[in-house]
C-alpha cells in the first residue's frame, strides 16, 4: 500500500476523519475498517468494483446506517451514529446513488424542499449560490424533475445538496448512466466547489472520471480501502486500477473520461 497522501498541511480540526469504520448488512461486514480523511478545498475520490462497500460507507457518514464500530468526525465534533439531520447541521452532505428527486415537482419546488431547514435568507443566498453553479437550471425552474435529462437531474441533485452551503459533500456515482460530454460539463464545477473550500469525496466504481478532477484517492475492495495516495501515482501505475477493475475502455494518459463507455442518457 503506498501512503504518500497527507493532510498534515490542513488544520486538523478542519479534516472530515473516518477512522476503522465497519459496517454491517444483512449479518455481515460489509465495511470492514475504513479509515479516510476529506480535506477541504480538495477532490478525493473513493474508487472501488462493485459490491466494494462504497455506498454502505456513504450512509453509514449520512447517518442512515449506525457503524458497528469506528468513528466519523470533524474536528472535535464526533458525529459518529447521529441522526441524517445532525450531520447535515454539521455541514456534511450525501449525495446518495440514484438521482432521487421529487418527480413531479418542479426544479425550483425541489430546491425548496432542500431549504426546508434554512432560514429564508439563508435559502436565497444558498439557491442562488448553487444556480450560480448550474444555470442550465435557472432556464428550467418551472419544469417537473421528471422531465429533465440525466444531466439535468445530476444537477438538480448537487444543488439541492449545494444550497445549505456544506463545509464537505459525498457524492455517489456522479457519472451513472451519463453521457461523457455531461460528465464533461459537471466535472469544473466540482472543481470550483471544491476551490471555494468544500472537501468533495467522489465515489466512482470507473477511475476514469474521478482521476480527471481529484487530488487525492482512494481504492476500496472487499471493504477494506487497499490503496491510499495522490492520484497521480495512479495514473503513472495503471496496474492499481487494473487490479482492482477500475478501467473500463481504454483510459487517457490524462486520466481524463475519454475512455468512459456509460450508456449516453444525458
Ligand atoms: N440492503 C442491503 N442488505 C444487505 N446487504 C446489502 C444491502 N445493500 C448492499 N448490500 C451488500 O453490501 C455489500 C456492499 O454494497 P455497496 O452497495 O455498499 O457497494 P458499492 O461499492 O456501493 O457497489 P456499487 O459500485 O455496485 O454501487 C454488497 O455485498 C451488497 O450486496
Ligand atoms: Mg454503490
Amino acid at each position: 500500500m503506498t501512503e504518500t497522501a497527507t493532510t498534515s498541511d490542513v488544520k486538523a480540526d478542519t479534516v472530515l476523519r473516518l477512522e476503522d469504520v465497519v459496517v454491517e448488512r444483512g449479518g455481515r461486514q460489509v465495511v470492514r475498517g475504513v479509515s479516510i480523511d476529506v480535506t477541504p478545498g480538495e477532490v478525493t475520490a473513493l474508487l472501488g468494483p462493485n459490491g466494494a462497500g462504497k455506498s454502505s460507507l456513504v450512509l453509514a457518514v449520512g447517518g442512515v446506517l449506525r457503524p458497528a464500530r469506528g468513528s466519523i468526525s470533524l474536528g472535535s465534533d464526533d458525529l459518529t451514529g447521529r441522526r441524517p439531520e445532525r450531520i447535515r447541521q454539521a455541514g456534511v452532505a450525501v449525495v446518495p446513488e440514484g438521482r432521487r428527486l421529487l418527480p413531479l415537482l418542479t426544479v425550483r419546488e425541489n430546491l425548496g424542499v432542500a431549504c426546508y431547514s434554512l432560514t429564508r435568507q439563508e435559502a436565497k443566498t444558498g439557491m442562488s449560490s448553487a444556480l450560480e453553479l448550474f444555470p442550465e437550471l435557472q432556464k428550467r425552474l418551472d419544469v417537473a424533475g421528471r422531465l429533465l435529462s440525466g444531466g439535468e437531474q445530476q444537477m438538480l441533485v448537487l444543488a439541492q445538496a449545494l444550497v445549505s452551503q456544506p463545509k464537505f459533500i459525498f457524492i455517489d456515482e456522479l457519472s451513472l448512466g451519463l453521457a461523457p460530454v455531461v460528465v464533461q460539463r459537471l466535472l469544473p464545477t466540482l472543481r470550483e466547489v471544491a476551490e471555494r473550500g468544500v472537501g468533495i469525496l467522489l465515489i466512482e466504481q470507473f477511475a476514469t472520471v474521478a482521476l480527471g478532477v481529484a487530488n487525492r484517492a482512494y481504492i476500496m475492495e472487499g471493504g477494506r480501502i487497499q490503496f491510499s495516495g495522490l492520484t497521480s501515482e495512479l495514473k503513472k501505475d495503471p496496474s492499481l486500477l487494473h487490479s482492482a477493475y477500475l478501467l473500463r475502455g481504454s483510459v487517457g494518459a490524462n486520466g481524463g473520461a475519454a475512455g468512459q463507455s456509460a450508456p449516453a442518457a444525458g
